[in-house]
């Protein structure tokens, strides 16, 4: 094992959510259900799997419904025990045991580096995981763990990537050389949000990374890049010149909830891997495509 243990993780969830406007006007786009559940709390279970002890979510302006959910709510609880709602209640009760998170308000969404940079004082010295809030990953093996594995074996800092449709590599930072083809590859540059004529590839960074402190001093010089934000990527890209940055195709299927179409697939997916829901769906789904002009 060459790497540290992994026990803290970063969720930045500060963003404005414009691309899901009026929805996110007055509530968090982390907070939008995927079935019953909000999706940072599918966000937080995930890095909870992989064995993370200690969770900073970054928060911003109309964030404050994050907090409330993973706190005690004392009146939903004695209400639920007043009328015997047992299994209600240990959910309930289950979401604020699950594990210590801790709060940071980035104060201006000035970018994901800059919501990484608020993470500073709570990471220290320690490499830490960074699992965007709303970006959800169905997978056997918790899509954090598999990186943490690699981290442990090599060291250094891993992106968790996929190759995407060449029409949305603009969506994403893109690794733009990297040595090998094999599920691991040492990356030499990365680009954020390429035109599709000029994307190196379409080996994108979708939402997971288990990084060294080291991007810290970097990002405190990351001038603002693509859409006048302090991109990640660009201090990824920095960090790579002089420090071992690995990507690694990640097992499993990732939805991108802060897009609209993303939130829909989300939804049907989720609620067809439900025994409580599958059955009923499923039907009503079948019928949809049979009837619906839409699906013709
Ligand atoms: P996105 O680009 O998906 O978030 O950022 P956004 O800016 O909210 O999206 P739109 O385009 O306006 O709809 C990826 C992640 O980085 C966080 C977001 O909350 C999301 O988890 N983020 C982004 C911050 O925490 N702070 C920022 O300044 C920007």
């Amino acid at each position: 094992m060459s790497g540290k243990r992994i026990k803290k993780a970063v969720i930045p969830a500060a963003g404005m959510g414009t691309r899901f406007l009026p929805a996110t006007k007055a509530q968090p786009k982390e907070m939008l259900p995927i079935v019953d559940k909000p999706t940072i709390q599918y966000v937080v279970e995930e890095a909870v799997a992989a064995g993370i002890e200690d969770i900073l979510i970054i928060t911003g302006r109309n964030k404050r419904a994050i907090e409330d959910h993973f706190d005690h709510c004392v009146e939903i609880e004695a209400t639920l025990q007043a009328r015997g709602k047992e299994e209600e209640l240990k959910m309930v009760r289950d979401i604020s045991a699950m594990v210590d998170i801790h709060y940071v308000r980035q104060k201006e969404p000035l970018g994901l580096g800059h919501a990484v940079y608020c993470a500073r004082k709570f990471v220290g010295s320690e490499p830490f995981a960074v699992l965007l809030g709303d970006d959800i990953i169905n997978s056997d093996v918790p899509c954090i763990r598999q990186l943490i594995d690699v981290y442990e074996e090599r060291g250094g800092t891993v992106l968790g990537v996929q190759h995407v449709d060449w029409n949305d590599v603009h969506k994403y930072g893109i690794v733009s050389s990297y040595s090998t083809n094999g599920p691991i590859c040492r990356v030499g540059s990365l680009v954020e949000k390429p035109l599709r004529e000029k994307a190196p590839s379409n080996l994108a960074v979708l939402g997971r990374y288990v990084i060294e402190p080291e991007i810290f001093a970097v990002l405190e010089q990351t001038q603002p890049g693509s859409g006048g934000e302090i991109q990640l990527t660009d201090a990824l890209n920095e960090l790579a010149q002089s420090r071992p940055v690995w990507a690694y195709t990640f097992t499993g299927k990732r939805y991108d909830v802060g897009d609209k179409l993303g939130f829909l697939e989300a939804t049907v997916e989720y609620a067809l891997r439900r025994d409580d829901l599958a059955r009923g769906f499923a039907d009503y789904l079948r019928r949809l495509v049979r009837e619906d002009p839409h699906l013709r």
